[in-house]
């Protein structure tokens, strides 16, 4: 409803077809038969999910033309670059990025080692200019849907690893179908994200039933199973996924193979290349503060992750959680999650940057700033609150009603300027 445009299908090329949202254009994967140029349709994550009929598309674009042109507005004047003092030296490296010059390592670590205010500001500021001149005002609210918190892994710094000892619970296949129609039909939400553990009880044939029935709803289905292997993302490909979420974590072989015991940083990576080369919308990314980090480590976490050339980044600070090998470590400061927005868009401006549930945890303020320091997707939590409470992977995750978190987020994209267009590929 309030979260996603219909746009006009105005050309097919192949499998891409380009879409009109008042004028402004976006490519997306043509991934539906029957459709036809002149068609409104809704995309999300730059995949097209379904058809709608003129009359209703018409009716909803009435509601939003005036609508969208003022967003756009506010949108750009919120982009704007003030001037104010800052450091030659970023002065110089803005200009590099400004004139499409890739950034050199050495460059890379003095952008995250900024402190000054004016500084900071003016690295977010020209971010999210960035954003704005590549992308638009557009900004996808996908639902999150936490189906099972069981899970045969181990990591060292996850609430819900095997051997925590927690309450468990794994939702029936009606129940995730019955909670992802009741988010599609009664709030409108055009994109699901499916999030579990990793657990094998969802056996390949119980996940394409999920899928299908998904799918069928006429939304973008999102997976984020963990590593499960190849033939399960190829079948649930097939089943009419056509998003996946998978961090690679860290990009430190060593330190993964700490945290994640019985793993490897290239066995998770070899799976990442294979979900994208299947095709699938790729989410990717890290955990920003793992113990141990060093700015080494945050700046070849960001370039592993554009190395994988994903569709869009994820990634979210450690946040400790009790009962775990990692519970006593610190927090990461709310600098250092921007400055990875920032840093990731200047190195990337395709990049879709996600604003995570474990940055608004760390701070109240992190969906507003974040998207005002380059980052341009959302997510928000869809699991029935009898379960949510179980899904602690890090301590006191925060826990918004549904209903009070979607009316707050479009209340946001407004303040903002951000509309519920596709984000295109
Ligand atoms: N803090 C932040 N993120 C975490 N994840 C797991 N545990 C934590 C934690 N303590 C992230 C991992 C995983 C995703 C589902 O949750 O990156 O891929
Ligand atoms: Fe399991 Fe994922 Fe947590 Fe690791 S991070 S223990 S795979 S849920």
């Amino acid at each position: 409803m309030c979260y996603a445009i219909p746009g006009k299908l105005v050309e097919i090329k192949k499998s891409i077809g380009i879409v009109d949202y008042f004028g402004e254009k976006k490519n997306v994967l043509i991934d539906y038969s029957n459709v036809k140029i002149g068609d409104y349709v809704y995309a999300q994550g730059g995949v097209l999910v379904s058809v709608i009929s003129e009359r209703e598309a018409l009716e909803i674009l009435e509601t939003w033309k005036e609508l969208f042109f003022e967003l756009k507005r506010t949108d750009e004047k919120l982009a704007r670059i003030e001037t104010i003092p800052a450091s030659k030296n970023l002065l110089s490296i803005l200009q590099k990025v400004n004139l499409n010059k890739a950034l050199k390592r050495e460059e890379l670590h003095s952008l995250l080692a900024l402190s000054g205010k004016n500084d900071l500001r003016l690295m977010y500021e020209t971010a999210n200019n960035i954003r704005q001149k590549t992308h638009g005002n557009a900004c996808c609210v996908h639902g999150i849907l936490e189906f099972s918190n069981v899970c045969e892994s181990n990591c060292f710094y996850c609430g819900i690893r095997k051997e925590k000892t927690l309450q468990r619970y794994r939702m029936s296949i009606k129940e995730i179908i019955d909670t992802a129609r009741y988010a599609v039909k009664e709030l409108g939400f055009k994109a699901l994200v499916l999030q579990s553990g990793e657990d094998n009880w969802y056996t390949i044939e119980k996940l394409e039933k999920i899928v299908r029935a998904v799918r069928k709803l006429g939304i973008l289905v999102f997976l984020s199973i963990g590593l499960r292997d190849k033939p399960t993302y190829k079948r649930l490909y097939e089943a009419g996924a056509r998003a996946a979420l998978l961090r690679f974590e860290t990009s430190n072989a060593n330190t993964f193979k700490t945290l994640r015991p019985g793993t490897t940083l290239e066995e998770r990576l070899e799976i990442i290349r294979y979900i994208k080369d299947l095709g699938f919308v790729l989410a990717t990314g890290f955990i920003a503060g793992l113990p141990g980090e060093t700015s080494e480590d945050v700046i070849n976490n960001i370039l592993l992750a554009k190395s994988l050339k994903p569709e869009m980044y994820s990634f979210g600070p450690f946040i400790p959680a009790q009962g775990t090998p990692l519970e006593n470590q610190s927090l990461l400061h709310k600098d250092a999650m921007l400055k990875i927005i920032a840093l990731s868009r200047l190195t990337d401006k395709d990049s879709n940057i996600l604003v995570t549930t474990a940055f608004e945890t760390l701070d109240a303020k992190a969906k507003r700033e974040g998207l005002l320091a380059g980052a341009n997707s959302l997510m928000i939590n869809i699991t029935p609150k009898k379960y949510r409470d179980f899904y602690s992977i890090y301590d006191k995750r925060i826990n918004i009603d549904l209903q009070k978190n979607v009316k707050e987020t479009i209340a946001l994209l407004h303040s903002l300027g951000r509309a519920p267009t596709d984000l295109g590929i």
